[in-house]
């Protein structure tokens, strides 16, 4: 609806419009998760983008040194068990080898909880 607005006026307004309705939209998901998934967001750079790329695609630098066949997951697509939230944190706690994947997939049983619930909002931001 806010986007009908952009089309009637001029280019500079239009600009100042979209950076409002950007504001707005990041301003309304902070409500929601957006705090934690920042958060995760940090982890995540620091201990899984290496292997799973900083968009999730699967292509971190360490991927690429991993045979073909046994590649971290692209993490925008399906997953073979971390189909919710309970058994996403399953496998982070208990690692690939944990619930049946690959050993190549590491536990962080080094995290707290809620550092888990943070990585898994922000891998949830990766998702299309
Ligand atoms: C050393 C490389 C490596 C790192 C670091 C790594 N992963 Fe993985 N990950 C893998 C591999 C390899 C697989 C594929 C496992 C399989 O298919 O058996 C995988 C699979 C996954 C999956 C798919 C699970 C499923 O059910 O299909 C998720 C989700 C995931 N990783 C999340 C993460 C998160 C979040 C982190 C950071 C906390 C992380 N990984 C760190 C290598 C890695």
């Amino acid at each position: 609806m806010r986007l009908n607005l952009l089309s009637e006026r001029g280019p500079m307004k239009t600009h100042h419009t979209i950076i409002a309705v950007a504001f707005l939209l990041l301003a309304g998901s902070s409500s929601a998760f957006a705090a934690d998934a920042a958060k995760g967001g940090t982890l995540y750079a620091q201990r899984c983008a290496m292997c799973h790329g900083d968009k999730g695609a699967g292509d971190g630098p360490v991927a690429a040194t991993i045979p073909e066949g046994m590649k971290p997951r692209n993490l925008t697509a399906e997953y073979k068990y971390a189909t919710d939230d309970a058994k996403f944190k399953e496998l982070l706690q208990k690692g690939g080898a944990g619930v049946g994947l690959s050993p190549l997939m590491p536990a962080q049983s080094d995290l707290k909880p809620e550092d888990l619930d943070n990585i898994i909002a922000f891998v949830k931001t990766l998702k299309k």
